[in-house]
């Protein structure tokens, strides 16, 4: 990628280009849809990313070709208009950090990555912080992760119309090689956690439509907020459904709705999972992280609600394959699923299930085994690398 990246760059500005940029995709490893609720999630980066060759402008132009598009685009950091589409993400970036008071230069760069589009992956979010990551470096300023991470989630939010959490953005900005990173969404506070040596993680992508995504994520949330406020006339505290504990919820099931307690229900026992899932990792107990991931799919499955029938084969597929536990990762609806493995069993897994998975769909999904890579950084052209 980067010596393509280089030559791409080369042949396109007549020069080599002064830095290479990247930040990579996500999958999570348990609490999903908590990080909206202020609660606990444990990502981790994986091994595709997004990457941006690049120099400096002595103006404030950003000239930016996109090798997976094969489009170019110009804007003046002083006239952002474009807020759909690829082009959309690097305009918001760059209105989020002027907006938080950063001069910015300008640049011009080559991009292209590998995470892939449209499945769950974060490849937007991987834009964001590649983008953050170019405007960072050409602009002399200090690269705070979790300061670029906020930003780019204001991109998305504020200007792009998506209202997503921190998650994929902090994961992208701020993981660990080999590690797991749990975040506490509320002080944006990580832990950097192994992952076990024995363990790997496949992604089984499901090739199928995340249309309902937008909408059921946006009732989702919603319904979230509800819960808090109706929660609040017997818990004056609660200020999002981070601070309910499960028994809590049961002293108080009687203020909510049937369809809203089931929502929260998954909410708080996903938190109590995730800290549980901690502990585990700590103690290299992939036994119990895998029970803790098949808990988590059921519960977003008949609590949340967010499961599709593909996903729920995917998991069910891997269980059988050998996976020591399996769940859907990220929103839901589509997308991918995650499974645990043993290190020796990981490939034939993956094999394994997309083979009887598209057989029995008839889709086109497929599965790669990944691992835990760090996130934005800046990486060097191979030919100014110092010996
Ligand atoms: C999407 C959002 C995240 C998070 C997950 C669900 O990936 O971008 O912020 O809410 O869904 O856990």
């Amino acid at each position: 990628m980067i010596t393509a990246l280089t030559a791409a760059f080369t042949q396109r500005f007549h020069t080599s280009p002064a830095a290479l940029v990247r930040a990579p995709g996500r999958v999570n490893l348990i609490g999903e849809h908590t990080d909206y609720n202020h609660g606990f999630v444990l990502p981790m980066a994986i091994d595709r990313a997004v990457w941006i060759a690049l120099r400096p402008r002595p103006d404030r132009q950003v000239h930016l070709h996109s090798l997976d598009f094969d489009q170019s685009t110009t804007f003046s950091l002083d006239a952002l208009n474009e807020r759909t589409g690829w082009v959309g993400y690097v305009q918001g970036v760059a209105w989020a950090l002027l907006n938080a008071g950063f001069e910015l230069n300008g640049w011009e760069g080559v991009m292209a990555g590998n995470v892939p589009m449209g499945a769950g992956l974060s490849s937007s979010a991987a834009t964001e912080l590649a983008v953050a990551r170019a405007f960072v470096l050409v602009s002399d300023l200090p690269w705070n992760p979790a300061q670029m991470a906020r930003l780019a989630q204001n991109a998305e939010n504020q200007w792009v119309g998506v209202h997503c959490g921190i998650m994929d953005q902090l994961i992208s900005a701020a993981g660990v090689a080999g590690h797991a990173l749990f975040i506490d969404t509320r002080d944006l506070s990580t832990e950097a956690v192994p992952l076990p040596p024995n363990a790997r993680i496949a992604v089984l992508y499901s090739d199928a439509s995340r249309s309902l995504a937008g909408s059921a994520y946006n009732q989702r949330r919603a319904q979230c907020e509800e819960a808090v406020r109706l929660l609040q006339q017997a818990m004056p505290g609660v200020q999002a459904l981070r601070d309910v504990s499960s028994q809590q919820l049961e002293a108080h099931r009687h203020l909510l709705p049937p369809t809203i307690y089931h929502r929260v229900r998954h909410v708080v026992r996903e938190n109590e999972r995730v800290l549980r899932s901690l502990l585990a990792m700590r103690s290299h107990d992939t036994n119990t992280l895998g029970q803790l991931m098949l808990a988590s799919h059921a519960s977003l499955r008949d609590d949340y609600e967010v499961s599709s029938h593909e996903l729920d084969l995917l998991v069910e597929l891997a269980v059988n394959a050998g996976a020591l536990g399996a769940r859907l990762t990220g929103a839901g609806f589509g997308g991918c699923a995650i499974a645990l493995c043993r290190a020796k069993d990981a490939e034939t897994i993956a094999q394994d299930v997309m083979e009887e998975y598209n057989r029995r769909t008839g889709l086109n999904g497929y599965a790669f085994v990944t691992t835990a890579s760090d996130g934005a950084g800046v990486v060097r052209p191979p030919h100014n690398r110092r010996h």
